[in-house]
């Protein structure tokens, strides 16, 4: 595999746990950040949003103390999304905020608000845009059904649609300070049988999927490299050996991902409040607070970060659905961080009780188990008698007695079978007033 350089991810796997923000011209409708997308919507009648776009109530220090009260230690804010509009001042087009009605360059005052809150800054930045006048019109795009397609793409060159890439990263990467990461964002390659048409015409090929070659990634990633050393960047470029995480998308994982080695992979999953990434007004399937926290210990209990997604509405504020989730967040790590920072997954062999998670950190070597559904009086732990030199409950520091069980044989004590190496802890009856209770296990 060719040699891009690596990106430092010491902090990122430290760090554990940032927020992603989704905010564009698609808040208006509310709709979707693929509305474009969804409802075939032309250049002519998506332009009014650009018109009267006016967040009237944008202050991303708001939003910076929300994130970081929530724990968050970084953030991957849209500097453009699918739909080709610029959040910050660029030369590059005139498709930018500074041009509408608001008139303020969103992503400077972000970058400053959360840098003022001790949060690092990741951008991210579509590859695709359904704008950009040389972009092809391909399966994705807005204009796909047109029956002048044919004569939509003639004149639109993929070649300059890079360049501007290039220009635009390196005006982020250049006039922003330090940036952590970049968030490219997506690569849809067509198997050629798949192809409809550019079948027979390979110069077509823009026009079914786009790949490494379109973006020309290989100049974008060395481009990336050579402005901010040591940024971490994505694997979304369809360019293998380039990215330094794994970043799969509403999904949760029972094992820590691996590469291809075999190796522990540094990986980040993408999650949504509501299923949409931008604000969506009518989406009903909001997660719970519970929902969100199991969420994050899973991740980090499979060597995994979380960038939860927050999509501000129009009027530049967090709508009060997120902010409970956020502030649900923020009440449980508030006690809880210790088992989310510096973790990772439990050493090799030891196996989780049922409807448990373990994170571990090594530097301290004391092992986290949430109990994610509250037991009754006991909880066995396999294989670990013998082995743990106190416990406690790390949301308030109160100690939890246990049992070593090194022999097989009924534990009339606690009135409880406990197989061969097992360790059974003592539980109150009642759960504590943790949405996921945390026990600190000071291993010996
Ligand atoms: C997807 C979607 C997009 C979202 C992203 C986040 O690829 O295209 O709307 O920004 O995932 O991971």
């Amino acid at each position: 595999m060719a040699d891009y350089g690596k990106g430092d991810t010491k902090w990122f796997v430290h760090d554990r746990f940032g927020m992603f923000i989704h905010w564009g011209l698609y808040s208006m409708p509310a709709r979707h950040e693929w509305i474009r997308n969804y409802e075939c919507i032309p250049t002519e009648d998506y332009q009014i949003y650009f018109d009267l776009f006016n967040p009237d109530l944008f202050n991303p220090k708001e939003w910076a103390k929300a994130a970081h009260d929530a724990g968050m230690k970084y953030v991957v804010f849209t500097t453009k999304h699918h739909e080709g509009f610029c959040n910050w001042d660029t030369k590059f087009t005139d498709y930018k905020i500074t041009n509408t009605p608001f008139g303020r360059d969103a992503l400077r005052e972000i970058v400053d608000a959360f840098r003022a809150e001790g949060i690092r800054i990741g951008l991210y930045y579509s590859l695709i845009d359904w704008h950009h006048p040389a972009f092809t019109v391909d399966c994705n795009h807005p204009l796909r059904n047109r029956p002048d397609r044919d004569k939509l793409n003639e004149g639109k060159d993929m070649k300059r649609y890079a360049q501007y890439m290039r220009d635009q990263v390196t005006e982020l990467l250049t006039n922003y300070g330090k940036i952590d990461i970049m968030w490219f964002d997506f690569s849809y390659p067509v198997l050629p049988e798949l192809a409809v048409w550019s079948k027979g015409h390979p110069e077509r090929k823009s026009w079914d999927g786009k790949d490494h070659e379109d973006w020309e990634s290989e100049k974008l990633v060395k481009l990336v490299r050579s402005l901010q050393p040591g940024i971490i960047i994505d694997n979304r470029l369809d360019l293998p050996g380039s990215g330094d995480i794994k970043t799969p998308e509403q999904f949760t994982s029972d094992e820590p991902l691996r590469n291809e080695d075999g190796s522990l992979a540094v990986w980040e999953g993408c999650h949504t409040f509501s299923g949409s990434w931008g604000y969506y007004r009518d989406e009903l399937c909001w997660k719970s607070v519970k929902q969100c926290i199991d969420l994050l210990i899973n991740h980090v209990s499979r060597n995994g970060n979380v960038l939860m997604n927050v999509g501000p509405t129009s009027r530049g504020y967090f709508d009060e659905r997120a902010m409970h989730c956020l502030e649900g967040y923020a009440k449980w790590m508030k006690y809880n961080s210790r088992s989310i920072y510096g973790c990772t997954c439990a050493p090799e062999g030891i196996k989780e009780p049922v409807d448990c998670r373990y994170t571990y950190n090594p530097e301290t070597n004391r092992l986290y188990l949430h109990l994610m559904n509250w037991p009754f009086k006991h909880i066995m732990l396999p294989g670990m008698a013998g082995k743990v030199r106190y416990a406690q409950f790390l949301h308030d520091g109160s100690q939890v007695l246990f049992r070593d069980n090194q022999k097989k044989e009924v534990n009339v004590a606690l009135n409880a079978t406990c197989a061969e190496g097992d360790l059974a802890l003592e539980l109150p009856v009642i759960k504590p007033n943790q949405e996921v209770p945390v026990i600190e296990l000071f291993l010996k």
